[in-house]
């Protein structure tokens, strides 16, 4: 039988709970600060096939709606469904005229959904929170038409990598989230049933005058880390002090980088 498991994640991801507070807390402030969200999305949104209508498209992780949106514009005859864990957030879309015409709450790896009742699911930069990436395609396929497509993007390892190694120099622990190999998507997606149209991923790097400047967003995104084993309580002056003397080895021209190595991904349901 193939392991579908993800050996290759270090540890466990942070309680769903977890995940859903943290977004939910942040969803006033996420779309300030979601740039790279912005662009990955509009990226992804270009690797749906061309000249197709999906009947029913659903925005996966859909955050504060601002896909929803563009899908609603971009597909004015179909009707959408826009799914988060975060009821913060799903609160923050509907408040909008446009986007999705049903929010509700549910889980990528167990959707509130029926069987072959959608077209398209399209998911960006949410997935990386789930556990069970198998989970999240086995219930996309689920929850597809024959011919529908799943496209998603998502985050692998090297993401985060300047901070990550920075703070292992200061103390070692955990402060980054952790993220799937690309070559676990690589798998999980061969093994997933689905027709693989497109998979591969691209380095997206962002530049900081500050390490303050990069942990203030992170935190305004709700993605700052929320792994088991991250030390708890503030942080003190002197590792926080260590943290900026280690950051500087990594200074460029335009700042202190970085990097978020995005997967992405359009799969096609087969037709029965
Ligand atoms: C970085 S935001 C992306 C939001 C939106 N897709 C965008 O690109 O602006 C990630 C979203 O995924 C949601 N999320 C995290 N884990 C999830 C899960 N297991 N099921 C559904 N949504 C989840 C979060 O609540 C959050 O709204």
């Amino acid at each position: 039988m193939t392991d579908l498991s993800c050996p290759t994640l270090p540890g466990a991801l942070p309680d769903k709970r977890q995940v859903a507070a943290s977004f939910s807390r942040a969803a006033a402030s996420y779309d300030s600060v979601a740039a790279l969200q912005r662009a990955v999305g509009l990226s992804l949104l270009g690797q749906v096939p061309a000249g197709w209508q999906p009947l029913r498209w659903l925005d996966l992780g859909s955050g504060t709606g601002h896909f929803s949106r563009i899908l609603a514009e971009r597909f004015a005859q179909s009707s959408g469904v826009a799914v988060d864990i975060a009821e913060g957030m799903l609160r923050h879309a509907r408040n909008e005229q446009r986007g999705a015409h049903y929010h509700v709450a549910g889980d990528a790896e167990r959707l509130p959904l029926r069987d072959a009742s959608v077209d398209l699911v399209f998911t960006s930069l949410a997935v990386q929170w789930c556990d069970q990436f198998a989970s999240v395609l086995a219930e996309a396929l689920r929850v597809l038409r024959p011919g529908g497509v799943l496209a998603f993007s998502s985050l692998c390892v090297g993401t985060l990598d300047e901070l990550r190694a920075s703070w292992q120099a200061v103390d070692g622990l955990v402060h980054v989230n952790r993220f799937r190999r690309f070559e676990d998507y690589q798998r999980l997606c061969a093994a997933s049933g689905f027709e693989q149209l497109e998979l591969h991923r691209c380095a997206h790097v962002l530049h900081y005058p500050d390490v303050r400047s990069l942990t203030h967003e992170l935190k305004a995104l709700g993605a700052h880390n929320l792994n088991p084993g991250r030390p708890s309580g503030l942080t003190g002056r002197a590792r926080m002090q260590g943290l900026l003397q280690a950051y500087e080895a990594f200074r460029q021209p335009a700042g202190l980088p970085a990097t978020y190595q995005v997967v992405y991904g359009v799969l096609r349901k087969l037709q029965a």
